[in-house]
């Protein structure tokens, strides 16, 4: 199967996902290709994909700006597409909340935004990089983490994906888009 792996990403967290989906769907034997939506989304050419997977980071609530044009430019082809939406967020690794009840609603309102229908939700935890943020987003993301139970020393950065859950996640994909094709497909 030829399958599109199309995500944007501001910290990097995101594009790791993207990669290491595209890198297992390659050792199942499939050809998976990487589209960075904030550099190529418009050269996308979708009638070449059997099956496409969207990852997209939260931030402030949102999915960038990138994803959501996207989504709504190709929604009608892309949902005709065996698929998978991964949303990449912190909230997902809360130790005080309920992350899943807190992210389902911002995936809901993606869809309803661009008429999007993945076939897949998969809600990804993922990295607290302070290294990388500016003073005061390193003290906003410092308190926010410290309400949320999680990891407050600023002197280095976190990870939180799960990637054994992700490869799971993979070949299901995998299982579950091969299964949908073969039953589209006519009887011989
Ligand atoms: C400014 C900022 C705002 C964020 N807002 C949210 C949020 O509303 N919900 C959430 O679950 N995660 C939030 N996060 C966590 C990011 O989704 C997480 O760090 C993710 O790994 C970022 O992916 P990226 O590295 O691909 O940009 C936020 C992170 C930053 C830096």
């Amino acid at each position: 199967m030829r399958i599109l792996v199309a995500y944007a990403t501001r910290h990097g967290q995101t594009e790791k996902v993207a990669r290491r989906v595209a890198a297992e769907l390659g050792q199942e034997g499939h050809t998976a290709e990487l589209c960075d939506l904030d550099s190529a989304g418009k050269d996308v050419e979708l009638p070449f994909y059997r099956a496409v997977i969207v990852a997209a980071p939260i931030h402030a609530g949102g999915y960038p700006p990138s994803v959501v044009s996207f989504l709504r430019r190709e929604h009608a082809r892309l949902n005709e597409l065996p698929s998978a939406f991964l949303s990449v967020g912190l909230a997902v690794a809360s130790k005080t909340s309920d992350g899943r009840a807190q992210t389902l609603p911002l995936v809901e309102k993606l869809c309803a935004r661009t008429g999007f229908r993945p076939a897949h939700v998969e809600l990804v935890a993922g990295a607290l990089k302070y290294s990388q943020y500016g003073f005061l987003l390193r003290y906003v993301m410092r308190r926010i983490a410290a309400h949320e139970g999680g990891d407050t020393d600023t002197s280095r950065d976190y990870e939180y994906t799960d990637w054994a859950a992700l490869t799971e996640f993979t070949r299901a994909f995998v299982t579950r888009s091969s299964a949908a094709l073969a039953a589209r497909a006519p009887a011989a």
